[in-house]
Protein backbone atom coordinates (compact mmCIF):
# COMPACT_ATOMS: atom_id res chain seq x y z
CA UNK A 1 0.00 0.00 0.00
CA UNK A 2 1.22 3.60 -1.09
CA UNK A 3 1.19 5.33 2.14
CA UNK A 4 2.80 8.98 0.81
CA UNK A 5 1.05 11.87 1.39
CA UNK A 6 -1.14 13.68 -1.12
CA UNK A 7 -0.78 17.82 -0.70
CA UNK A 8 -4.46 18.12 -1.56
CA UNK A 9 -5.81 20.90 0.20
CA UNK A 10 -3.06 21.73 2.10
CA UNK A 11 -1.82 25.35 0.98
CA UNK A 12 -3.84 28.07 0.95
CA UNK A 13 -2.43 31.64 -0.87
CA UNK A 14 -4.03 34.52 -2.55
CA UNK A 15 -2.44 35.94 -5.57
CA UNK A 16 -4.84 38.05 -6.91
CA UNK A 17 -8.57 38.90 -5.98
CA UNK A 18 -10.51 36.37 -8.08
CA UNK A 19 -7.93 33.20 -7.86
CA UNK A 20 -6.96 30.79 -5.36
CA UNK A 21 -4.28 27.80 -5.19
CA UNK A 22 -6.43 24.89 -3.89
CA UNK A 23 -3.19 22.30 -4.09
CA UNK A 24 -0.05 21.94 -4.60
CA UNK A 25 -0.38 18.69 -6.61
CA UNK A 26 1.00 15.63 -5.58
CA UNK A 27 4.69 14.87 -3.71
CA UNK A 28 6.95 13.72 -6.59
CA UNK A 29 7.50 10.72 -4.50
CA UNK A 30 4.06 9.80 -4.75
CA UNK A 31 2.77 7.11 -7.31
CA UNK A 32 -1.09 7.26 -7.71
CA UNK A 33 -3.11 4.02 -7.93
CA UNK A 34 -5.07 2.80 -10.84
CA UNK A 35 -8.57 3.86 -9.01
CA UNK A 36 -7.18 7.66 -8.92
CA UNK A 37 -5.98 8.37 -12.14
CA UNK A 38 -9.02 6.15 -14.16
CA UNK A 39 -11.96 7.06 -15.26
CA UNK A 40 -14.95 4.59 -13.11
CA UNK A 41 -17.25 4.25 -16.17
CA UNK A 42 -20.97 3.05 -14.63
CA UNK A 43 -22.63 0.45 -16.41
CA UNK A 44 -26.44 -0.18 -16.08
CA UNK A 45 -25.84 -3.40 -17.39
CA UNK A 46 -29.93 -4.10 -17.63
CA UNK A 47 -29.60 -1.02 -20.42
CA UNK A 48 -26.17 -1.63 -21.96
CA UNK A 49 -26.22 -4.13 -24.91
CA UNK A 50 -28.66 -7.07 -24.97
CA UNK A 51 -27.04 -10.35 -27.23
CA UNK A 52 -29.99 -12.52 -27.01
CA UNK A 53 -33.01 -10.70 -27.97
CA UNK A 54 -35.02 -10.60 -24.83
CA UNK A 55 -34.80 -6.82 -24.48
CA UNK A 56 -32.76 -6.78 -21.55
CA UNK A 57 -28.91 -5.80 -21.51
CA UNK A 58 -26.78 -8.69 -20.16
CA UNK A 59 -23.11 -9.89 -20.14
CA UNK A 60 -22.12 -10.87 -23.06
CA UNK A 61 -23.72 -7.94 -24.65
CA UNK A 62 -21.33 -5.84 -22.52
CA UNK A 63 -18.30 -8.18 -23.40
CA UNK A 64 -19.02 -7.52 -26.93
CA UNK A 65 -18.60 -3.30 -26.37
CA UNK A 66 -15.10 -4.00 -25.09
CA UNK A 67 -13.65 -1.88 -27.41
CA UNK A 68 -15.92 1.01 -26.77
CA UNK A 69 -14.26 1.20 -23.40
CA UNK A 70 -11.04 0.96 -24.32
CA UNK A 71 -11.51 3.66 -26.98
CA UNK A 72 -13.33 5.87 -24.73
CA UNK A 73 -10.42 5.66 -21.99
CA UNK A 74 -12.14 4.49 -19.53
CA UNK A 75 -10.01 2.49 -16.57
CA UNK A 76 -12.47 0.23 -14.51
CA UNK A 77 -16.62 -0.54 -15.19
CA UNK A 78 -18.90 -0.68 -12.50
CA UNK A 79 -21.50 -3.23 -13.06
CA UNK A 80 -24.61 -1.97 -11.24
CA UNK A 81 -26.49 -5.16 -9.77
CA UNK A 82 -26.03 -8.83 -11.47
CA UNK A 83 -26.53 -10.92 -8.38
CA UNK A 84 -30.20 -13.45 -8.78
CA UNK A 85 -32.93 -10.74 -7.90
CA UNK A 86 -36.49 -11.11 -8.48
CA UNK A 87 -36.10 -7.74 -9.97
CA UNK A 88 -38.02 -5.67 -7.97
CA UNK A 89 -35.62 -3.12 -7.63
CA UNK A 90 -33.69 -4.50 -10.51
CA UNK A 91 -31.21 -6.22 -8.70
CA UNK A 92 -30.71 -4.15 -5.41
CA UNK A 93 -32.54 -6.92 -4.30
CA UNK A 94 -30.26 -9.91 -4.24
CA UNK A 95 -31.84 -13.37 -3.75
CA UNK A 96 -28.45 -14.95 -3.71
CA UNK A 97 -25.06 -13.55 -3.67
CA UNK A 98 -22.84 -16.19 -4.87
CA UNK A 99 -25.23 -16.16 -8.32
CA UNK A 100 -25.72 -14.14 -11.63
CA UNK A 101 -29.07 -13.61 -12.35
CA UNK A 102 -30.60 -15.51 -15.82
CA UNK A 103 -31.66 -12.32 -17.13
CA UNK A 104 -27.88 -10.87 -17.24
CA UNK A 105 -25.68 -14.37 -18.08
CA UNK A 106 -24.19 -17.20 -16.05
CA UNK A 107 -21.19 -17.08 -14.09
CA UNK A 108 -19.42 -18.70 -17.14
CA UNK A 109 -20.40 -15.27 -18.87
CA UNK A 110 -18.88 -13.00 -16.14
CA UNK A 111 -15.64 -15.16 -16.12
CA UNK A 112 -15.69 -14.35 -19.64
CA UNK A 113 -16.30 -10.68 -19.11
CA UNK A 114 -13.61 -10.26 -16.76
CA UNK A 115 -10.67 -12.27 -18.87
CA UNK A 116 -12.00 -9.74 -21.49
CA UNK A 117 -12.01 -6.97 -19.88
CA UNK A 118 -8.54 -7.42 -18.00
CA UNK A 119 -6.97 -8.35 -21.43
CA UNK A 120 -8.06 -4.57 -22.27
CA UNK A 121 -6.43 -3.23 -19.24
CA UNK A 122 -9.73 -2.18 -17.72
CA UNK A 123 -10.77 -3.31 -14.07
CA UNK A 124 -14.33 -4.06 -13.05
CA UNK A 125 -16.06 -3.42 -9.88
CA UNK A 126 -19.03 -5.01 -9.08
CA UNK A 127 -22.06 -3.26 -7.30
CA UNK A 128 -22.47 -5.03 -3.85
CA UNK A 129 -25.72 -4.10 -1.26
CA UNK A 130 -25.16 -5.14 1.91
CA UNK A 131 -27.88 -3.07 3.88
CA UNK A 132 -30.63 -5.62 2.39
CA UNK A 133 -31.12 -8.69 0.45
CA UNK A 134 -34.43 -10.09 -1.26
CA UNK A 135 -37.12 -10.98 0.86
CA UNK A 136 -36.52 -14.64 -1.67
CA UNK A 137 -33.24 -15.07 0.08
CA UNK A 138 -32.75 -18.08 1.53
CA UNK A 139 -31.69 -16.17 5.02
CA UNK A 140 -34.72 -14.39 5.56
CA UNK A 141 -37.20 -17.65 4.33
CA UNK A 142 -34.88 -19.62 7.27
CA UNK A 143 -34.94 -16.40 9.47
CA UNK A 144 -38.70 -16.09 9.33
CA UNK A 145 -38.85 -19.57 10.59
CA UNK A 146 -35.96 -18.81 13.27
CA UNK A 147 -33.64 -21.69 11.67
CA UNK A 148 -30.39 -21.24 13.29
CA UNK A 149 -28.35 -19.70 12.72
CA UNK A 150 -30.55 -17.42 10.40
CA UNK A 151 -32.86 -16.63 13.35
CA UNK A 152 -31.18 -13.04 13.94
CA UNK A 153 -30.08 -12.26 10.34
CA UNK A 154 -32.34 -9.63 10.27
CA UNK A 155 -33.83 -6.76 12.50
CA UNK A 156 -37.03 -8.56 14.27
CA UNK A 157 -38.74 -6.49 16.52
CA UNK A 158 -42.37 -7.38 18.88
CA UNK A 159 -44.84 -4.82 18.00
CA UNK A 160 -46.09 -1.79 20.07
CA UNK A 161 -49.61 -2.78 21.15
CA UNK A 162 -52.27 -0.05 22.53
CA UNK A 163 -55.98 -0.34 23.25
CA UNK A 164 -55.36 -3.88 21.95
CA UNK A 165 -54.21 -3.31 18.92
CA UNK A 166 -50.98 -3.82 16.79
CA UNK A 167 -48.63 -0.99 16.10
CA UNK A 168 -45.12 -1.24 14.71
CA UNK A 169 -42.13 -0.61 17.42
CA UNK A 170 -41.79 3.07 15.86
CA UNK A 171 -42.15 6.07 13.28
CA UNK A 172 -39.16 4.99 11.11
CA UNK A 173 -40.30 5.15 7.48
CA UNK A 174 -39.63 3.56 4.23
CA UNK A 175 -37.52 5.51 1.22
CA UNK A 176 -39.91 3.86 -1.24
CA UNK A 177 -42.88 2.90 0.55
CA UNK A 178 -44.75 5.75 1.82
CA UNK A 179 -44.94 4.64 4.84
CA UNK A 180 -44.02 2.38 7.84
CA UNK A 181 -40.35 0.84 7.73
CA UNK A 182 -41.66 -2.08 9.69
CA UNK A 183 -43.68 -4.89 8.07
CA UNK A 184 -45.38 -7.54 9.83
CA UNK A 185 -44.56 -11.02 9.67
CA UNK A 186 -47.61 -13.59 10.20
CA UNK A 187 -45.22 -16.64 10.65
CA UNK A 188 -42.90 -15.19 13.04
CA UNK A 189 -45.26 -12.97 14.68
CA UNK A 190 -42.52 -10.13 14.40
CA UNK A 191 -42.30 -7.21 12.57
CA UNK A 192 -38.87 -6.59 10.32
CA UNK A 193 -37.43 -3.99 9.05
CA UNK A 194 -37.11 -2.36 5.55
CA UNK A 195 -35.79 0.59 4.86
CA UNK A 196 -36.72 0.36 1.32
CA UNK A 197 -39.33 -1.88 -0.30
CA UNK A 198 -41.10 -4.29 1.80
CA UNK A 199 -39.59 -7.03 -0.25
CA UNK A 200 -36.18 -5.83 0.98
CA UNK A 201 -35.83 -6.81 4.96
CA UNK A 202 -32.74 -4.51 6.18
CA UNK A 203 -29.83 -7.25 7.61
CA UNK A 204 -29.47 -7.15 11.01
CA UNK A 205 -25.23 -5.79 11.27
CA UNK A 206 -25.10 -6.64 15.22
CA UNK A 207 -25.36 -10.61 14.64
CA UNK A 208 -21.57 -11.53 13.95
CA UNK A 209 -22.49 -14.49 11.70
CA UNK A 210 -24.14 -11.96 8.84
CA UNK A 211 -21.03 -10.10 9.17
CA UNK A 212 -18.75 -12.62 8.32
CA UNK A 213 -21.39 -13.82 5.81
CA UNK A 214 -20.84 -10.88 3.92
CA UNK A 215 -17.13 -11.03 3.82
CA UNK A 216 -17.53 -14.35 2.84
CA UNK A 217 -19.27 -13.18 -0.51
CA UNK A 218 -16.82 -10.81 -0.89
CA UNK A 219 -14.01 -12.99 -1.03
CA UNK A 220 -15.69 -15.24 -3.04
CA UNK A 221 -16.16 -12.20 -5.86
CA UNK A 222 -12.57 -11.48 -5.41
CA UNK A 223 -11.55 -15.23 -5.59
CA UNK A 224 -13.09 -14.59 -9.39
CA UNK A 225 -10.80 -11.72 -9.77
CA UNK A 226 -13.05 -8.37 -9.81
CA UNK A 227 -11.05 -5.53 -8.36
CA UNK A 228 -13.37 -3.67 -6.14
CA UNK A 229 -16.78 -2.54 -4.67
CA UNK A 230 -19.40 -0.10 -4.72
CA UNK A 231 -21.51 -0.09 -1.54
CA UNK A 232 -25.11 0.42 -2.01
CA UNK A 233 -26.55 2.34 0.32
CA UNK A 234 -23.93 1.97 2.76
CA UNK A 235 -25.24 4.98 5.39
CA UNK A 236 -28.49 2.28 6.37
CA UNK A 237 -26.46 -0.37 7.81
CA UNK A 238 -26.96 0.23 11.34
CA UNK A 239 -29.80 2.10 13.07
CA UNK A 240 -30.11 3.25 16.72
CA UNK A 241 -30.56 -0.13 19.00
CA UNK A 242 -32.90 1.67 21.16
CA UNK A 243 -35.36 2.30 18.84
CA UNK A 244 -36.06 6.48 19.66
CA UNK A 245 -38.48 7.86 16.95
CA UNK A 246 -37.27 9.93 14.29
CA UNK A 247 -38.36 13.85 14.71
CA UNK A 248 -39.98 15.87 12.04
CA UNK A 249 -37.85 16.89 9.37
CA UNK A 250 -40.44 20.22 8.48
CA UNK A 251 -39.46 20.40 4.90
CA UNK A 252 -42.55 21.25 2.90
CA UNK A 253 -43.96 19.62 -0.03
CA UNK A 254 -43.72 16.36 1.72
CA UNK A 255 -47.11 14.14 3.09
CA UNK A 256 -46.19 12.29 6.44
CA UNK A 257 -45.75 9.28 4.85
CA UNK A 258 -43.07 10.27 2.81
CA UNK A 259 -39.49 9.39 3.70
CA UNK A 260 -38.81 13.17 3.65
CA UNK A 261 -40.71 13.82 5.87
CA UNK A 262 -38.55 12.59 9.05
CA UNK A 263 -35.02 13.38 9.94
CA UNK A 264 -33.45 10.41 10.10
CA UNK A 265 -30.76 10.98 12.92
CA UNK A 266 -31.33 6.76 13.97
CA UNK A 267 -31.18 4.87 10.67
CA UNK A 268 -28.39 6.89 9.18
CA UNK A 269 -24.85 6.96 9.53
CA UNK A 270 -24.39 5.09 13.00
CA UNK A 271 -21.55 5.20 14.23
CA UNK A 272 -20.75 1.45 13.78
CA UNK A 273 -21.77 2.04 10.34
CA UNK A 274 -17.99 3.32 10.06
CA UNK A 275 -16.52 0.73 11.35
CA UNK A 276 -18.21 -1.66 9.22
CA UNK A 277 -16.70 0.02 6.54
CA UNK A 278 -13.09 0.19 7.97
CA UNK A 279 -13.33 -3.42 8.61
CA UNK A 280 -13.88 -4.37 4.91
CA UNK A 281 -11.28 -2.14 3.86
CA UNK A 282 -8.97 -4.45 6.53
CA UNK A 283 -10.35 -7.09 5.05
CA UNK A 284 -9.87 -6.55 1.14
CA UNK A 285 -6.54 -5.39 1.78
CA UNK A 286 -5.54 -8.80 3.94
CA UNK A 287 -6.94 -10.43 1.02
CA UNK A 288 -4.66 -9.34 -1.84
CA UNK A 289 -1.82 -9.36 0.60
CA UNK A 290 -2.41 -12.88 1.50
CA UNK A 291 -2.96 -13.62 -2.58
CA UNK A 292 -0.39 -11.18 -3.18
CA UNK A 293 -2.83 -9.18 -5.69
CA UNK A 294 -0.78 -7.00 -7.96
CA UNK A 295 -3.89 -4.45 -7.73
CA UNK A 296 -4.94 -2.44 -5.05
CA UNK A 297 -8.65 -4.05 -4.20
CA UNK A 298 -11.26 -0.47 -4.09
CA UNK A 299 -13.93 0.16 -2.18
CA UNK A 300 -15.88 3.45 -2.46
CA UNK A 301 -19.56 3.88 -0.89
CA UNK A 302 -22.29 5.88 -1.45
CA UNK A 303 -24.84 7.94 0.60
CA UNK A 304 -26.65 10.97 0.27
CA UNK A 305 -25.73 11.86 3.51
CA UNK A 306 -24.57 15.69 5.14
CA UNK A 307 -21.52 16.75 4.37
CA UNK A 308 -19.51 16.44 7.75
CA UNK A 309 -21.34 12.66 7.92
CA UNK A 310 -19.95 12.13 4.12
CA UNK A 311 -16.34 12.96 4.77
CA UNK A 312 -16.16 10.07 7.65
CA UNK A 313 -16.51 7.30 5.13
CA UNK A 314 -12.88 8.25 3.93
CA UNK A 315 -11.94 7.01 7.59
CA UNK A 316 -8.55 8.43 8.72
CA UNK A 317 -4.77 8.16 7.22
CA UNK A 318 -4.18 5.72 10.19
CA UNK A 319 -7.58 3.88 10.15
CA UNK A 320 -8.97 4.35 5.99
CA UNK A 321 -12.39 3.43 5.24
CA UNK A 322 -13.49 4.08 1.81
CA UNK A 323 -11.06 4.86 -0.36
CA UNK A 324 -14.01 7.59 -1.76
CA UNK A 325 -17.51 8.22 -0.42
CA UNK A 326 -19.38 9.12 -3.76
CA UNK A 327 -18.68 13.04 -4.74
CA UNK A 328 -22.57 13.99 -4.96
CA UNK A 329 -22.48 17.99 -5.04
CA UNK A 330 -22.94 17.93 -8.34
CA UNK A 331 -26.28 16.33 -8.24
CA UNK A 332 -27.52 17.94 -4.85
CA UNK A 333 -26.10 21.38 -4.88
CA UNK A 334 -25.53 22.28 -8.44
CA UNK A 335 -28.68 23.61 -10.75
CA UNK A 336 -29.76 26.04 -13.46
CA UNK A 337 -29.72 28.50 -10.59
CA UNK A 338 -25.83 27.78 -10.11
CA UNK A 339 -23.15 30.25 -10.45
CA UNK A 340 -19.24 30.66 -11.00
CA UNK A 341 -19.21 31.23 -7.20
CA UNK A 342 -21.54 28.30 -6.89
CA UNK A 343 -19.14 25.90 -9.01
CA UNK A 344 -16.30 26.82 -6.94
CA UNK A 345 -17.64 26.20 -4.00
CA UNK A 346 -18.80 22.84 -4.85
CA UNK A 347 -15.20 22.28 -6.32
CA UNK A 348 -13.37 23.54 -3.42
CA UNK A 349 -15.37 22.43 -0.57
CA UNK A 350 -14.71 18.92 -1.19
CA UNK A 351 -10.96 19.37 -1.81
CA UNK A 352 -10.55 20.95 1.53
CA UNK A 353 -12.94 19.42 3.76
CA UNK A 354 -11.89 15.58 2.86
CA UNK A 355 -9.62 14.13 5.79
CA UNK A 356 -5.60 14.39 5.35
CA UNK A 357 -4.56 12.36 2.48
CA UNK A 358 -7.43 11.75 1.11
CA UNK A 359 -8.28 11.31 -2.61
CA UNK A 360 -11.39 13.74 -4.41
CA UNK A 361 -13.91 12.34 -6.77
CA UNK A 362 -16.33 14.07 -9.15
CA UNK A 363 -19.91 12.66 -10.36
CA UNK A 364 -22.01 13.62 -12.81
CA UNK A 365 -24.95 11.29 -12.73
CA UNK A 366 -26.10 7.61 -11.57
CA UNK A 367 -29.08 5.73 -12.14
CA UNK A 368 -30.80 7.44 -9.23
CA UNK A 369 -31.26 10.79 -10.56
CA UNK A 370 -32.36 12.62 -14.02
CA UNK A 371 -29.52 12.86 -16.01
CA UNK A 372 -26.83 15.66 -16.41
CA UNK A 373 -27.78 17.10 -19.49
CA UNK A 374 -31.43 17.32 -18.35
CA UNK A 375 -30.48 18.51 -14.69
CA UNK A 376 -28.81 21.12 -16.43
CA UNK A 377 -28.69 22.34 -19.63
CA UNK A 378 -27.69 19.86 -22.44
CA UNK A 379 -25.00 22.69 -23.82
CA UNK A 380 -23.17 22.40 -20.92
CA UNK A 381 -22.17 19.12 -20.77
CA UNK A 382 -18.97 19.10 -22.67
CA UNK A 383 -18.11 21.82 -20.08
CA UNK A 384 -19.27 20.08 -16.88
CA UNK A 385 -17.18 16.77 -18.49
CA UNK A 386 -13.93 19.28 -18.78
CA UNK A 387 -14.27 19.96 -15.09
CA UNK A 388 -15.21 16.31 -14.22
CA UNK A 389 -12.19 14.98 -16.07
CA UNK A 390 -9.73 17.70 -15.49
CA UNK A 391 -10.00 18.45 -11.65
CA UNK A 392 -7.62 16.38 -9.42
CA UNK A 393 -9.35 13.27 -8.70
CA UNK A 394 -11.41 10.23 -10.18
CA UNK A 395 -14.05 10.58 -12.49
CA UNK A 396 -16.99 8.49 -12.10
CA UNK A 397 -19.29 8.65 -15.22
CA UNK A 398 -22.88 7.14 -15.84
CA UNK A 399 -23.68 5.04 -19.11
CA UNK A 400 -24.46 7.28 -22.02
CA UNK A 401 -23.33 10.84 -19.99
CA UNK A 402 -20.39 11.25 -22.30
CA UNK A 403 -23.05 11.26 -25.45
CA UNK A 404 -24.92 13.89 -23.57
CA UNK A 405 -28.18 12.01 -23.64
CA UNK A 406 -31.18 13.24 -21.84
CA UNK A 407 -34.16 11.72 -19.76
CA UNK A 408 -36.70 9.56 -21.45
CA UNK A 409 -40.01 10.47 -20.81
CA UNK A 410 -41.81 7.26 -19.36
CA UNK A 411 -45.90 7.56 -19.23
CA UNK A 412 -47.02 6.51 -16.00
CA UNK A 413 -48.55 2.89 -17.79
CA UNK A 414 -45.00 2.33 -19.07
CA UNK A 415 -43.41 3.08 -15.30
CA UNK A 416 -41.82 -0.21 -13.69
CA UNK A 417 -39.49 1.68 -11.05
CA UNK A 418 -41.32 0.65 -8.25
CA UNK A 419 -39.48 4.12 -6.25
CA UNK A 420 -42.55 5.39 -8.98
CA UNK A 421 -44.96 3.00 -9.04
CA UNK A 422 -45.49 3.29 -5.22
CA UNK A 423 -46.79 6.88 -4.96
CA UNK A 424 -49.22 6.64 -7.66
CA UNK A 425 -49.60 8.49 -10.84
CA UNK A 426 -50.32 11.80 -9.73
CA UNK A 427 -46.87 11.98 -8.08
CA UNK A 428 -44.68 9.47 -10.14
CA UNK A 429 -42.65 11.51 -11.89
CA UNK A 430 -40.99 13.07 -8.90
CA UNK A 431 -39.80 9.83 -7.84
CA UNK A 432 -39.74 7.31 -10.53
CA UNK A 433 -35.81 6.40 -11.80
CA UNK A 434 -37.15 5.31 -15.26
CA UNK A 435 -36.38 8.03 -17.08
CA UNK A 436 -32.33 8.13 -16.60
CA UNK A 437 -32.29 4.17 -17.31
CA UNK A 438 -33.16 4.14 -20.75
CA UNK A 439 -30.98 1.61 -23.41
CA UNK A 440 -27.67 3.19 -25.02
CA UNK A 441 -28.24 4.25 -28.12
CA UNK A 442 -25.60 3.31 -30.42
CA UNK A 443 -26.78 3.49 -33.80
CA UNK A 444 -29.89 4.62 -35.91
CA UNK A 445 -31.01 1.18 -36.29
CA UNK A 446 -33.64 -0.29 -34.88
CA UNK A 447 -33.91 -0.49 -31.13
CA UNK A 448 -30.89 1.89 -31.54
CA UNK A 449 -28.58 -0.95 -31.94
CA UNK A 450 -29.34 -2.10 -28.34
CA UNK A 451 -31.44 -5.35 -29.16
CA UNK A 452 -32.83 -7.06 -32.15
CA UNK A 453 -35.59 -8.09 -30.05
CA UNK A 454 -39.27 -7.60 -30.61
CA UNK A 455 -39.41 -5.20 -27.26
CA UNK A 456 -37.26 -3.61 -24.82
CA UNK A 457 -37.57 -3.24 -21.28
CA UNK A 458 -37.40 0.62 -20.96
CA UNK A 459 -38.53 2.67 -23.92
CA UNK A 460 -35.43 3.89 -26.16
CA UNK A 461 -35.03 7.81 -25.78
CA UNK A 462 -37.27 8.94 -29.21
CA UNK A 463 -34.07 10.92 -30.44
CA UNK A 464 -32.43 8.38 -30.86
CA UNK A 465 -31.96 8.52 -34.22
CA UNK A 466 -29.86 11.45 -34.24
CA UNK A 467 -28.36 11.18 -30.47
CA UNK A 468 -26.64 8.11 -30.76
CA UNK A 469 -22.98 7.06 -30.45
CA UNK A 470 -22.02 6.30 -34.14
CA UNK A 471 -23.43 9.46 -35.44
CA UNK A 472 -21.51 11.17 -33.04
CA UNK A 473 -18.53 9.76 -34.06
CA UNK A 474 -18.68 11.71 -37.21
CA UNK A 475 -19.12 15.58 -36.70
CA UNK A 476 -17.90 17.69 -32.82
CA UNK A 477 -19.82 15.86 -30.76
CA UNK A 478 -20.26 14.75 -26.92
CA UNK A 479 -18.35 12.08 -27.25
CA UNK A 480 -15.35 13.85 -28.94
CA UNK A 481 -15.04 15.98 -26.43
CA UNK A 482 -15.48 13.40 -24.23
CA UNK A 483 -12.46 11.02 -25.57
CA UNK A 484 -9.90 14.06 -26.25
CA UNK A 485 -10.29 14.73 -22.04
CA UNK A 486 -10.02 11.15 -21.33
CA UNK A 487 -6.80 11.16 -23.47
CA UNK A 488 -5.64 14.81 -21.84
CA UNK A 489 -6.53 13.62 -18.33
CA UNK A 490 -3.63 11.35 -18.66
CA UNK A 491 -0.63 13.77 -18.95
CA UNK A 492 1.36 14.69 -15.80
CA UNK A 493 -0.04 18.25 -15.63
CA UNK A 494 -3.34 16.57 -15.01
CA UNK A 495 -2.59 13.26 -13.42
CA UNK A 496 0.31 15.44 -11.22
CA UNK A 497 -0.58 19.46 -10.73
CA UNK A 498 -1.48 21.97 -8.89
CA UNK A 499 -4.91 23.47 -9.19
CA UNK A 500 -5.95 26.92 -8.85
CA UNK A 501 -9.20 28.15 -9.28
CA UNK A 502 -10.99 31.52 -10.73
CA UNK A 503 -14.39 32.99 -10.28
CA UNK A 504 -13.75 35.54 -13.44
CA UNK A 505 -16.92 37.17 -13.31
CA UNK A 506 -20.56 36.09 -11.70
CA UNK A 507 -21.23 33.42 -14.56
CA UNK A 508 -17.54 32.51 -15.71
CA UNK A 509 -15.72 29.71 -13.75
CA UNK A 510 -12.21 28.46 -14.61
CA UNK A 511 -8.86 26.81 -13.02
CA UNK A 512 -6.06 26.11 -14.27
CA UNK A 513 -3.45 23.00 -13.62
CA UNK A 514 0.32 23.37 -13.92
CA UNK A 515 3.40 20.85 -13.28
CA UNK A 516 6.96 21.95 -13.69
CA UNK A 517 7.92 22.35 -16.95
CA UNK A 518 4.57 20.57 -18.39
CA UNK A 519 2.12 23.15 -20.57
CA UNK A 520 -0.16 25.21 -18.11
CA UNK A 521 -3.59 24.35 -19.23
CA UNK A 522 -6.88 26.73 -18.11
CA UNK A 523 -10.43 25.28 -18.02
CA UNK A 524 -12.84 28.08 -18.65
CA UNK A 525 -16.52 27.76 -18.56
CA UNK A 526 -19.62 30.02 -18.98
CA UNK A 527 -22.65 29.09 -17.40
CA UNK A 528 -24.47 32.31 -17.63
CA UNK A 529 -26.77 33.38 -21.09
CA UNK A 530 -24.74 36.13 -22.32
CA UNK A 531 -21.87 36.38 -24.23
CA UNK A 532 -18.57 37.02 -21.77
CA UNK A 533 -14.96 37.98 -22.43
CA UNK A 534 -12.61 36.99 -20.04
CA UNK A 535 -8.94 38.65 -19.56
CA UNK A 536 -7.28 35.39 -18.28
CA UNK A 537 -3.86 37.84 -17.69
CA UNK A 538 -5.83 39.77 -14.99
CA UNK A 539 -5.72 36.40 -13.32
CA UNK A 540 -2.35 35.24 -13.66
CA UNK A 541 -0.15 37.97 -15.30
CA UNK A 542 2.54 35.15 -15.90
CA UNK A 543 1.13 33.94 -19.20
CA UNK A 544 2.13 34.14 -22.50
CA UNK A 545 0.27 36.70 -24.56
CA UNK A 546 -1.09 33.97 -27.08
CA UNK A 547 -3.01 30.93 -25.96
CA UNK A 548 -3.96 27.62 -27.78
CA UNK A 549 -7.38 25.72 -28.01
CA UNK A 550 -7.07 22.24 -26.92
CA UNK A 551 -10.67 21.32 -26.65
CA UNK A 552 -13.48 23.57 -27.14
CA UNK A 553 -16.97 22.44 -26.41
CA UNK A 554 -19.62 22.07 -29.18
CA UNK A 555 -21.21 25.42 -29.06
CA UNK A 556 -18.31 26.94 -28.42
CA UNK A 557 -17.64 28.34 -32.02
CA UNK A 558 -13.79 27.41 -31.38
CA UNK A 559 -11.76 24.52 -32.94
CA UNK A 560 -8.89 22.91 -31.36
CA UNK A 561 -5.75 25.09 -32.74
CA UNK A 562 -7.27 28.20 -32.49
CA UNK A 563 -4.71 30.57 -31.61
CA UNK A 564 -6.34 33.23 -28.49
CA UNK A 565 -5.46 36.34 -27.05
CA UNK A 566 -5.53 35.48 -23.19
CA UNK A 567 -6.79 39.05 -22.59
CA UNK A 568 -9.43 38.98 -24.73
CA UNK A 569 -11.32 35.40 -24.52
CA UNK A 570 -14.60 35.40 -25.83
CA UNK A 571 -17.04 32.86 -24.60
CA UNK A 572 -20.90 31.89 -26.20
CA UNK A 573 -23.41 31.61 -23.75
CA UNK A 574 -23.28 28.14 -21.88
CA UNK A 575 -19.69 27.08 -23.69
CA UNK A 576 -16.74 26.07 -22.18
CA UNK A 577 -12.81 25.48 -23.50
CA UNK A 578 -9.50 24.22 -22.53
CA UNK A 579 -6.85 26.17 -23.28
CA UNK A 580 -2.75 25.51 -23.27
CA UNK A 581 0.28 27.36 -23.09
CA UNK A 582 1.91 25.04 -25.44
CA UNK A 583 1.90 26.02 -29.37
CA UNK A 584 3.01 22.77 -30.48
CA UNK A 585 1.76 19.09 -28.77
CA UNK A 586 4.47 18.75 -26.22
CA UNK A 587 2.42 16.27 -23.89
CA UNK A 588 1.37 14.79 -27.08
CA UNK A 589 -2.07 13.70 -25.40
C1 LIG B 1 -29.16 2.67 -3.64
C2 LIG B 1 -29.24 2.35 -5.10
C3 LIG B 1 -30.67 2.40 -5.53
C4 LIG B 1 -31.42 1.36 -4.74
C5 LIG B 1 -31.25 1.58 -3.25
C6 LIG B 1 -31.72 0.40 -2.46
O1 LIG B 1 -29.52 3.98 -3.36
O2 LIG B 1 -28.41 3.18 -5.84
O3 LIG B 1 -30.83 2.20 -6.89
O4 LIG B 1 -32.78 1.40 -5.08
O5 LIG B 1 -29.90 1.76 -2.90
O6 LIG B 1 -30.86 -0.68 -2.62
CA1 LIG C 1 -30.61 -10.22 -22.89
Amino acid sequence: MIKATICLGLLISYYSVNSEIISKGLNSTYVPDWWQTSIIYQVYVRSFKDSNGDGIGDLIGLTQKTDYFKNLGVGAIWLSPIFQSPQLDFGYDISNYKEIDKSYGSLADFDRLLIEFHKAGIKVILDFVPNHTSDEHEWFIKSVKKIAPFTDFYVWKDPVIKDGERHPPNNWLSVFNSGSAWEWNEERQQYYLHQFLVKQPDLNYRCPTVVEDIKNTLSFWLGRGVDGFRFDATNYLFEREDLLDEPKSGKPDYEDTDYDSLNHIHTLDQPETYDMVRVWREYLEKYAEIKQEPFTKFIMVECYSPFDKTMMYYGTPSAPAAHFPFNFQFIGKFNHQSNAHDLRDVVVSWIRNMPEGMWPNWVLGNHDNSRIASRLDPMLVDGLHMIQLLLPGTAVTYYADELGVEDTYVRWDQTIDTAGLNVGPRRYEKFSRDPARSPFPWDDSINAGFSNGSKVWLPINPRYWRDNMMAQTKFKSHLKTYKQLARLRQSPTFVRGDLHVYAFSKWVFGFSRSYYDHPTYFVIINLGSEMETINLLNARNTLPDILKVKISSINSGYVTGNLLHSEYITMRPKTALVLTTSRINEDNY
